[in-house]
């Protein structure tokens, strides 16, 4: 199948007309009741058809004895019925016509239940249906505003894509990205893959417009080829940032008796990974730190990164993270020195890292960062700040914000305060501003450092 067919059958999965849920259930806490809560709230603008032959409304929805008694076309069907009763329901969504289905019930393979999940990949293939899970907490798509899962309701909206095959921890990482302030375009819950897998929504996400980073929790694959080739095209275009756990030999087997992947060996992983330009982060902290600088910065036109610091501790620790990661400080020129000088004491030091003192105000951190993004010559900043009593942290933010958003050309800049709450609040609203911004100097760097990665893979430099 072309990767415009895949694309295209799964854009019923996203932005479905009408969704159906197959064993909506009348018990607040049950998972079928959830969903229905979850669509409701989260103000799914499609229709919602609740399906329960004992249930006559839910969640003031007319509910219906079969999805064949639902009166107009379906879209997705949500399956939250125990595992036996799977087949007979997905024949029914067959009849029905449904493009996709999403199979919440847990009890396949899993459990060793190899059969039962091989009968409904066949029904689903028997339909031309595409089939997500078995075993998940259900997808969302902020776009279209579809919260079809039983994870937590208000998801920010963004354009980072995150799929996990983790159940447990897919939940718990929507939650903490709200806390975060991370925006995400989707979170899909992998589970078994018995159907759509990695590859599958790689190929969805690369053409969907509101998706500008893929970032996958990942245990195992199951055809390591096709997501390789698939991951070295997409990667071209969008950013891909894989967790692959199971690294350590104990890892390995954690995962095999978690999913019933097998996790490979890491070496293969990692240089299959490498070759397909694919980003791999060690910890979900990383990979979402990866995540915000690739979903909003541009990529840079060149190698060459500028330190700029009230504080040469901070500086230092920057610059041994940027031998650590690969990011190429910029060798000052001459003049460049010269013009950074204006805005410093003399004791201050214009090479790179650029100290502009302790003593450093807002309008001299303006000046010398204007002069970094105006410079042809500087490709990226990397722009560090301890919190002193001279500068107050959020007029500092709204400083970096306002010469960012009037810089003539766009350029990545990362940022790190190290401070207390006022720093932290000013860090927050350059965040949401749509800048990096990260506690430590070296996350800061690590995570320019995977913009560079990316820069260097898909051509841009
Ligand atoms: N069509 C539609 N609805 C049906 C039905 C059918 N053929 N047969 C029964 N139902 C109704 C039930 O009456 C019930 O509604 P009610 O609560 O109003 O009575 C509802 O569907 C659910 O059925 P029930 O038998 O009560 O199952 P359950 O809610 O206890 O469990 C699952 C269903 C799918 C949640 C459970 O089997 C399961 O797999 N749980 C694990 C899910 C999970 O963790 N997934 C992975 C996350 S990472």
């Amino acid at each position: 199948m072309s990767s415009s067919e895949v694309a295209k059958q799964l854009e019923y999965l996203f932005k479905p007309e009408a969704v159906a849920v197959i064993g909506a259930s009348r018990k607040p806490k049950k998972i079928g009741y959830e969903i229905v809560r979850n669509l409701l709230e989260y103000e799914y603008q499609g229709k919602i058809y609740p399906v329960n032959p004992k249930a006559e409304e839910i969640l003031g929805l007319k509910c219906y004895k079969s999805i064949l008694d639902v009166p107009g076309r379906v879209d997705l069907a949500v399956i939250s019925v125990p595992a036996k009763l799977v087949p007979v329901v997905l024949k029914e969504c067959g009849e029905k016509g449904v493009k996709n289905v999403a199979v919440i019930s847990s009890g396949f393979g899993e459990v060793g239940n190899v059969e039962l999940e091989k009968e409904i990949v066949d029904i689903a293939r028997k339909y031309g249906m595409r089939l997500l899970g078995p075993n998940i907490f259900g997808l969302v798509y902020t776009p279209t505003r579809l919260n079809a899962s039983f994870g937590p309701r208000d998801v920010l909206p963004g354009n980072i894509a995150f799929l996990s095959q983790s159940g447990a921890l897919g939940i718990a990482l929507m939650g903490w990205t709200i806390l975060e302030g991370i925006g995400l375009s989707a979170v899909v819950s992998l589970g078994n893959k018995a159907d759509i897998d990695d590859a599958d929504l790689l190929e969805y996400f690369n053409a969907d417009p509101n998706t500008r980073v893929i970032l996958i929790y990942m245990e195992g694959i199951k055809d390591g080829r096709r997501f390789m080739d698939i991951a070295k095209k997409v990667s071209k275009n969008k950013p891909i940032i894989v967790i692959k756990a199971g690294r350590s030999e104990k890892g390995a087997k954690a995962v095999a008796s978690h999913t019933g992947s097998l996790a490979g060996s890491d070496v293969i992983y990692s240089v299959a990974f490498r070759q397909s330009g694919v980003l791999r982060a060690i910890s979900f902290e990383e990979a979402f730190d990866w995540a915000r600088a690739l979903s909003k910065l541009p990529p840079p036109k060149g190698e060459n990164a500028i330190i700029l610091t009230n504080g040469g501790g901070v500086g230092v620790l920057a610059t041994d993270a940027c031998e650590e990661y690969g990011v190429k400080l910029l060798d000052m020129p001459e003049d460049l020195m010269e013009a950074f000088r204006k805005y410093m004491p003399p004791f201050g030091s214009p090479k790179n890292p650029v100290d502009l003192t302790g003593q450093a105000s807002e309008e001299a951190y303006r000046g010398a960062f204007e002069e970094a993004l105006r410079d042809p010559r500087v490709h990226s900043v990397i722009l560090l700040y301890c919190e002193t009593i001279i500068t107050d942290p959020v007029l500092l933010a709204d400083v970096i914000i306002d010469a960012y958003h009037n810089a003539k050309e766009k350029k990545p800049v990362v940022v790190n305060f190290v401070g207390g709450e006022a720093s932290d609040k000013a860090m927050r609203k350059l965040e949401r501003e749509g800048i990096p911004t990260y506690p430590t100097p070296e996350r800061a760097v690590s995570a320019l450092a995977a913009v560079y990665r990316w820069a260097r893979y898909s051509g841009h430099i």
